[in-house]
């Protein structure tokens, strides 16, 4: 059976790049891709909120979408240094990306809060890009579909089984994050297949079936083609390799054309 779910591909670029690189990548990323087919597939760029405005100008009119690395729930009012969905509305942002590793291990944040960010960024018409993951403990102790489950049954409950299907899952195990290798094929395919069948018995198939999961963690643009052609893998969330706009076009492009030829 041809996939059905619209592959997608993007890089977060953390705590990197001032709104004055955001051109200069931009120009890079969108001169690659103009000479190759990139129609069928999404992608998006996640700059920090300081590069968001210059960001969404750099990528207007473009196929390249922009999303911010974070947001607070509520709509306004004393949240002092937070921000809002309606704040990443006016800057010119699609995606949110939800409960990063990073966030998680420095922040404190927990999968209570972003069940509150997730239904916020759904409201406001935002994708949240929603990240999940186990530890390296976890997985020594075997654990790790156990945990996978819990986040997302946390981060999703109460959501109606359509708009689980607005949010991209990211699959990024903590252990395989800014290391020298991605988790291996085999691996992230067992994980993704089992997130697939938790997501049909508790949200139904026609939701699981339209939820598009990501993987991420140390993709490289070697790796890329083997993990993009993964079953139930339907797209790339790539960190350090894509924090220059030529290096993220050759992992685009190479995905794409793997995602094009996907059965
Ligand atoms: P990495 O980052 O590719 O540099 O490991 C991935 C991520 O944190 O999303």
């Amino acid at each position: 059976m041809r996939i059905i779910r619209r592959p997608i591909i993007g890089t977060g670029w953390k705590m990197n790049h001032l709104a004055a690189d955001a051109r200069i990548y931009a120009d890079e990323l969108l001169e690659q891709l103009s000479q190759v087919q990139v129609s069928g597939i999404d992608i998006f760029v996640l700059p920090p909120f300081t590069a968001l405005h210059a960001a969404a100008a750099a990528f207007a009119d473009s196929p390249v979408a922009i999303g911010a690395q974070n947001m607070h729930w509520a709509e306004s009012g004393a949240w002092t240094g937070e921000i809002s969905a309606s704040m990443l509305l006016e800057a010119g942002c699609t995606y949110v990306e939800l409960a990063h590793a990073e966030r998680l291990t420095h922040f404190g944040e927990t999968y209570e809060k972003v069940r509150l960010k997730v239904e916020a960024a759904l409201a406001a018409g935002l994708t949240p890009i929603l990240c999940l993951g186990e530890t390296m403990q976890d997985k020594e102790l075997g654990r790790s579909d156990e945990v996978l489950r819990w986040q997302l049954v946390t981060a999703l409950s109460g959501l109606a089984p359509a708009d689980i299907a607005r949010v991209v899952l990211a699959y990024e195990p903590r252990w395989a994050i800014g290391q020298s290798q991605s988790a291996d094929p085999e691996y992230v395919t067992k994980r993704h297949n089992n997130m697939r069948d938790f997501l049909s018995e508790r949200f139904g198939s026609d939701a699981a079936m339209a939820t598009r999961i990501i993987y991420g963690g140390s993709v490289t643009i070697d790796t890329a083609p083997v993990l993009a052609a993964c079953e139930n893998v339907d797209g790339l969330f790539v960190g350090r390799q894509a924090w220059r706009g030529g290096d993220f076009a050759s992992v685009v492009k190479i995905a794409a054309e793997i995602f094009a030829n996907k059965e």
